[in-house]
């Protein structure tokens, strides 16, 4: 299906979730964006063209090998215990003001956004400017291309401050072993090391936000999906699946490859030179994949969603981003067994002019 990007360029929009798996598991789809006849995403946004943001395998292979080393399963595991102290924190504030609360404010934000900076090893007091920073990056068209510019200028600055700090003074953080990462080929540049540690802060966080926010939305808008977690909370790692299966934290136009050279899908051929959106979102919802897909089915198993995508660029963040999800949707239903929304679903507002289209505002009370 042709369609026509913010921008106003064209793409070709895949969305069975045969061709969309297929596509992302070929390397001749490629996420560098920077080359003439490439479809941009937003005309305001050069941040999406930036090729240092979305190299090709070899190089990209390399280096992403450097950090999913320093990034281990084991460290998600280590901060497991700092998540679950951030949420209580997070939820006994909740409590104390009575509410109605804005669930965005109260938690969705305000968790992973503290979980990145224990992550990197930089202080919490510094929450803001991150923030400010995602909004920049995220923006299609909301935020001017002269305030997206400096945002940026300005996060350089800081990450390579603290890089140089974390020489200097090594510790127990993602940074510091970043810095220590190995292979036979050397370690990560002083450059690899600026974009790695960028990209980690511009996509790890809004993204876990957006979808804890709306996910909470969504079970206190589905009664008896949420009846069933209550009355069972062994199936809240299959409900967080099911909310990723939904795909709340938006489109998949962030996913946009160019064809590098002609690929043959099952019945069309993809001509080298066309803009292509693997449609993650729309793939979910086939049902030759996913029985029933446009039931919201916590028990559903068999869940293999493309949401953290496939292939090269599999989110790396994957498991620290479930981890997150379970802690803190699970503390939050057991502490507010009352928890419902204090506006009818149909009220809540989606974001625009975003890559991300979370609610606007969540308001809760219990
Ligand atoms: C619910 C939360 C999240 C969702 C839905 C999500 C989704 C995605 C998707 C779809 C991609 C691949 C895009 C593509 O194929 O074009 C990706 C890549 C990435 N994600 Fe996530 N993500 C989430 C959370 C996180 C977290 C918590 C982190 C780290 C702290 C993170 C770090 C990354 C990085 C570094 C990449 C780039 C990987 C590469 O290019 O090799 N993400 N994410």
């Amino acid at each position: 299906m042709h369609v026509v990007l913010p921008s106003g360029d064209e793409a070709v929009l895949l969305t069975r979730y045969r061709d969309v798996r297929r596509v992302l598991t070929d390397d001749r789809l490629s996420r560098n964006l920077d080359r003439p006849g490439a479809a941009r995403i937003s005309r305001h946004n050069s941040m999406f063209q930036d090729p240092r943001i979305n190299p090709d395998p070899p190089e990209h292979t390399r280096v992403r090998n450097l950090v999913a080393k320093a990034f281990s399963a084991a460290r998600v595991q280590r901060l497991e215990p700092r998540i679950h102290a951030v949420v209580d924190e997070l939820l006994d504030a909740m409590e104390r003001s009575g509410g109605p609360v804005d669930l965005n404010e109260a938690l969705a934000f305000p968790l992973p956004v503290r979980v990145i900076c224990s992550l990197l090893g930089v202080p919490d007091t510094d929450v803001a400017l991150f923030r400010h920073w995602t909004s920049a990056f995220l923006s299609v068209s909301h935020v001017p291309p002269e305030e997206i510019r400096e945002a940026m200028a300005e996060m350089s600055r800081y990450i390579a401050e603290h890089i140089s700090h974390r020489r200097a003074h090594p510790s127990d953080d993602l940074v510091s072993a970043m810095i220590r990462a190995r292979d036979e080929e050397g370690q990560l540049s002083e450059y690899e090391l600026q974009w790695w540690c960028r990209l980690l802060l511009l996509v790890g966080y809004e993204t876990t936000a957006t979808q804890l926010g709306g996910g909470i939305a969504m079970l206190l808008s589905h009664p008896e999906q949420l009846g069933l977690l209550r009355a069972d909370q062994a199936l809240l790692p299959n409900a967080i699946e099911e909310l990723l299966r939904w795909k709340i934290v938006g489109s998949s136009l962030s996913m946009l490859r160019y064809a590098t050279d002609d690929v043959e899908l099952d019945d069309c051929v993809i001509r080298k030179g066309t803009s292509v959106i693997p449609g993650a979102d729309c793939a979910n919802q086939d049902p030759s994949r996913f029985p029933d897909p446009q039931a919201f089915d916590i028990t559903r198993s068999d869940n293999a969603h493309l949401t953290f995508s496939l292939g090269a660029h599999f989110c790396i963040g994957a498991p620290l981003a479930r981890a997150e999800l379970r802690i803190a949707t699970g503390a939050l239903l057991t502490r507010f067994p009352n928890l419902r929304l204090a506006v009818p679903a149909k009220k809540l507002k989606r974001v625009e002019g975003a890559l991300l289209e979370g609610f606007t505002e969540i308001p809760v009370r219990w």
